[in-house]
This record gives structure tokens, C-alpha cells and sequence, in this order.
């Protein structure tokens, strides 16, 4: 048992082992995981809420879904007592979305599995792992493949998380997007190009979305600006390499960050990314409930 909230912690033999793991659950793999699972979520969410749940029905865990609005959140609970609460009811693993970037680390010694699935702008390592298993079902590798994260990078976790893993991987990381939503700190990971150059020479085009929620201020573009300068236009994707694909987390703003046209076009795996999320959490699951 143990906890999974950080890219950071994971070996590149763990991530193999996650994402072999999480292919043979896709192949049909049965296995039943014993555990008390609570699902947590301080943010709202689509893919990762339901497939998290999901994983746990399949995986045969007994889940209690804890509903922010309706618990004593409103009456001032802290996460630290909730979590404490469910740990005196006899849950033992927790999946939480929360939106402070550090929210895990006065947690981790409460004597319940803690599964990461976001943190405010640091990470989201569930949507990494699964987005590594829709890059290597589709090349085998990462050491050979150039991949670009275009966009909001500054306020996403998922990039946070995707460029540290793909690095560590040994993929070249193309960093693109505004001046505004780009950290200098980023370029121990990757390098910072510019998106013409982006497109044209990597195998992956993964998308982000702007994320409007964590902006302090309005749009720094109108949504047209965006994504005539950022986006990935129609004619932006006839210059990508023919067996390049293109990804996204996901919610997408549709003509923003990415032309509705294709987000369900032959080159796009964002489906497949959304179908793969219910395998690999299946997998990080067992890993944490079997250590
Ligand atoms: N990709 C992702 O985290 O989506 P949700 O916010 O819908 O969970």
C-alpha cells in the first residue's frame, strides 16, 4: 500500500510496469482488488471523477463518493478532517482533486492511501500515466519521439506533469504557447519553440486547454486571436508529419485551443485517451492497494 501524488516519485521501471499493467486490463484482464475506496473531488471533473469510479467497479473495491456540497465542507471541515473522518470509518484509500497544488503533503501520514487526480496548477500524474500509455500503444517508444504541449502551460498540471515524465522518459519536449502562460523554470524539461516549428517536426501535438478558471485576470486574446497565433487550425494540421497524432486532456474549447473539426479527425487520440483513463486508473489502483 501507498501513496501515488507525484510524477516525481515514479521510476521509469514504474511507469512501464503501470502502463503493462494497464494494457492487459485493456485486453480483458480480470483481477479483484479488496479496499474501501473514497472519492474526493474539491474540483470539478468529467473524465477523471467517473473513470476513477470506473476503475474501482471493475476493480470490485467498495466506493463511497463524498459530495463536497453536501458534506460539512459547508460548515468549515477541513480536508485534514474529513480525510481523518473517512480513515475512522474504515476507508483506506483516498482519490482526491483539490485545488491547492500541495494539498497531499500534510496527509500522507494519516494511514490512508492517498491518489493524486489533480492538484490546483502542480500535477495530475493519473492523467500523465494515461496519456504515456496512448503515446506508447501507438509507438512502442518515447526515446525516439519529439512531442510539443502547446498552450496554456503555466496553469495546467497536465503539462506540469506530461513534461517532467516525458523527459524522464527520454522524449525531446517541445514547449510552445504565449510568453504569458510560460515559466522559465520549464527548460530544464523542455525547450521553448515556436508553434510553426512545433508542428511540423513532432510525432505528438498535445494540445492544453486555456484554462479561464485560474486566470487572475480576463483573456489576455479574444478566443479568434488565440487560435489563429496558438491553436491547431485545419491549416496547422495538414503541415503535421502524416503518422503524428494529436492529443488533449481534455475539456476542450472547441476553435480555441483546437479546431472542432478535429478533435474526432483519423490523427486525433483524445477519445482513446479519455478510454484508456478507466485501464491505467485500474492499474495505479492496484499498484497503491498491492504496493
Ligand atoms: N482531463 C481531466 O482531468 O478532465 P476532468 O477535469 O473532466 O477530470
Amino acid at each position: 500500500m501507498g501513496h501515488f501524488v507525484n510524477v516525481e516519485d515514479l521510476s521509469s521501471n514504474q511507469v512501464m510496469h503501470l502502463i503493462d499493467r494497464a494494457i492487459a486490463y485493456k485486453k480483458g484482464e480480470v483481477k479483484h482488488v479488496t479496499g474501501h475506496v473514497v472519492n474526493m473531488f474539491y474540483e470539478n471533473s468529467t473524465r477523471t471523477k467517473h473513470s476513477f469510479e470506473m476503475a474501482q467497479y471493475r476493480l470490485g473495491m467498495h466506493i463511497i463518493n463524498f459530495e463536497v456540497q453536501t458534506s460539512s465542507v459547508q460548515k468549515g471541515e477541513s480536508l485534514y478532517d474529513s480525510l481523518l473522518t473517512m480513515k475512522a470509518l474504515g476507508v483506506d484509500t483516498a482519490v482526491i482533486r483539490h485545488f491547492d497544488d500541495n494539498y497531499y503533503e500534510p496527509l500522507m501520514n494519516l494511514g490512508i492511501n492517498i491518489v493524486n487526480a489533480g492538484s490546483g496548477c502542480g500535477s495530475h500524474p493519473s492523467q500523465s500515466l494515461l496519456d504515456m500509455m496512448t503515446i506508447y500503444e501507438e509507438f512502442g517508444n518515447f526515446e525516439t519521439l519529439t512531442v510539443a504541449i502547446i498552450g496554456d502551460l503555466v496553469h495546467s498540471r497536465v503539462a506540469h506533469s506530461n513534461m517532467q515524465l516525458l523527459k524522464a522518459l527520454g522524449a525531446r519536449v517541445l514547449l510552445v504557447g504565449p510568453k504569458w502562460y510560460f515559466n522559465e523554470r520549464m527548460l530544464q524539461w523542455g525547450e521553448y519553440v515556436d508553434i510553426e516549428t512545433a508542428i511540423e517536426i513532432s510525432d505528438v501535438v498535445m494540445m492544453l486547454r486555456v484554462q479561464l478558471e485560474r486566470h487572475d485576470d480576463v483573456m489576455l486574446m479574444s478566443a479568434e486571436g488565440y487560435h489563429e497565433s496558438y491553436g491547431l487550425s485545419l491549416e496547422r494540421q495538414k503541415r503535421m508529419k502524416p503518422h503524428a497524432i494529436i492529443m488533449h486532456p481534455a475539456p476542450v474549447n472547441r476553435n480555441v485551443e483546437i479546431a472542432d473539426a478535429l478533435v474526432e479527425c483519423s490523427q486525433s487520440r483524445i477519445v482513446r485517451q479519455m478510454e484508456n483513463g478507466v485501464y491505467m486508473r485500474m492499474a495505479i489502483l492496484e499498484s497503491v492497494m498491492e504496493g
